[in-house]
């Protein structure tokens, strides 16, 4: 008998670490369900976690850390200054990023803060791949008004391009062309696109947008919070990389930019975390002065040394090829299974999260009632799975009319935390939300009963209509 060989591109894989301490999670009955999501205002922001089952409103900061991580942890220098865990920060974003100079902060939006303080005047223009929501209220604050220069695509969810994060090179130069480059104080390039669904850009593109940056002497700022999972979609989508590791992708990636900043509590597998980092020795001046009045001290920037510590190795487990192939492909085991119960999703599927597409599921439902705010209610409801809207409600008031801003795109996020939930939790995910759709004819949508002014999808309340 001639020995039998698996493909062994047709093989399973498993994720390549094993359990070590476990937290419980309980499902409420559904008469329990249905009174949390209500006291909650139909928001799901405004459930306890403990009522929550499988949580996938966010993978922010609620990621698992190795025992490596946790090593680190007690290795935490608190000195007030000069902190040995900074300087490991400080190396590893130089070595596996490529920038210069390093500004810790307490999460990602401390270094969007910094960032547009200290580039953006008032009146100036920033464009970028579809806005993020404390991306762009920090450009506001600081003066900037955002303007979207993403690929049409991105808005298309049933668009098969590969790159929909890609920028539109043409909306790019018509812009410095009509605003001129004095009131454009850099493009805002994130990689991959949390609002588009996850949606990566190309290395091709990175380059061109360089490219005609350089023709106009306009910088390119990366937001890095989940370049690791954009250098894996190139590795399998990009002519050229299949061969190349994540790693040398990314540093290639990030050196067509000239600093960027990060929320750490995505691709470095923190609980808290974040930097600004720059090529531009006086803009970093003027970065590291500013910490100081918002943040902390610059080796520490509100963080505690321990916190840095474990970002300095999550760093370094992020892009290791076997933990970013996993995860990267638990998110497409879940978008594969619901593409399976024909649920409306956001193709291709993105690289933290599926998104379903509210439009579709609930073509009844008109914006203004807030379909996506409707399905996450009623995913909570029918099973205790937590996910979060991406659509009006997230995308807020223009600033200058106060009127509603009407998005493409009525999204919901079921977004993975990195190494915390099984295939078993994504079966049991993924039957809730085939149930709510079988019964999407029942749905009627939400009235908004309480606004908060700033990022109101955090805090805003409904009720049934
Ligand atoms: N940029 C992107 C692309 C993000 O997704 C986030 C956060 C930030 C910046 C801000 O970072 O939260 O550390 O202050 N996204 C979270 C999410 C909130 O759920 O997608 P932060």
């Amino acid at each position: 008998m001639s020995e039998r060989r698996r493909d062994p591109a047709k093989k399973s894989w498993a994720e390549p670490w094993k359990v070590k301490m476990v937290e419980p999670a309980r499902q409420l009955a559904p008469e329990l369900l249905r009174e949390r999501i209500r006291d909650a205002g139909y928001n799901t922001f405004l459930l306890r976690s403990e009522d929550v089952y499988i949580d996938l409103l966010t993978d922010s900061g609620a990621s698992a850390m190795s025992d490596y991580q946790w090593a680190g942890l007690m290795l935490g220098d608190e000195a007030y200054a000069g902190s040995r865990n900074f300087y490991h920060l400080e190396a590893n974003v130089q070595k596996f990023y490529g920038y210069t100079y390093v500004v810790p902060t307490h999460q990602g939006r401390g270094a969007e803060h910094l960032v547009s303080k200290v580039y953006i005047k008032k009146g100036d223009f920033v464009p970028g791949n579809m806005y993020f929501t404390t991306t762009r209220i920090h450009q506001e604050l600081a003066g900037g008004t955002f303007v979207d220069v993403i690929v049409d695509e991105a808005s298309d969810p049933q668009s098969l391009h590969p790159f929909k994060g890609n920028v539109d090179l043409q909306k790019l130069e018509d812009l410095l062309k009509k605003k001129g480059q004095n009131c454009i104080p850099y493009v805002s390039l994130a990689a991959t696109v949390n609002m588009a669904g996850g949606q990566p850009v190309s290395m091709q593109n990175a380059r061109e947008i360089r490219a005609l940056c350089d023709r106009y002497g306009v910088p390119v700022l990366l937001d890095a919070t989940r370049a690791v999972e954009n250098a894996y979609f190139i590795q399998q989508r990009e002519t050229g990389y299949g061969e190349k590791k994540v790693a040398d992708i990314l540093r290639e990636f990030c050196s067509y930019t000239d600093g960027a900043w990060m929320s750490a509590k995505k691709d470095s597998l923190v609980n808290i975390g974040g930097w600004l980092a720059l090529n531009d020795a006086e803009k970093f001046g003027e970065a590291q002065n500013l910490v100081v009045v918002y943040e902390g001290l610059h080796t520490y920037g509100g963080l505690a040394g321990r916190d840095m510590e474990a970002m300095a190795r999550g760093i370094e487990e992020s892009v290791e090829e076997d933990h970013i192939r996993a995860r990267v492909g638990q998110v497409e085991y879940l978008g594969q299974k619901l593409l399976g119960w024909d649920v409306p999703i956001v193709l291709p599927v993105g690289g933290h999260a599926v998104f379903l597409d509210a439009k579709r599921f609930y073509p009844h439902i008109p914006q203004e009632r807030f379909p996506a705010q409707t399905l996450a209610a009623e995913i909570y409801r029918e099973a205790g799975v937590r996910t979060m809207e991406r659509g009006i409600l997230s995308a807020g008031r223009d600033p200058q009319t106060g009127l509603n801003r009407f998005p493409g795109l009525e999204l919901v996020r079921a977004a993975l935390p990195r190494r915390v939930y099984t295939q078993a939790h994504m079966d049991v995910a993924t039957e809730a939300i085939e149930e709510v759709h079988w019964n999407r004819a029942r749905a009627r949508g939400l009235r908004m009963v309480y606004e908060p002014k700033y990022l109101r999808f955090f805090q805003a309340r409904f009720e049934p209509v």
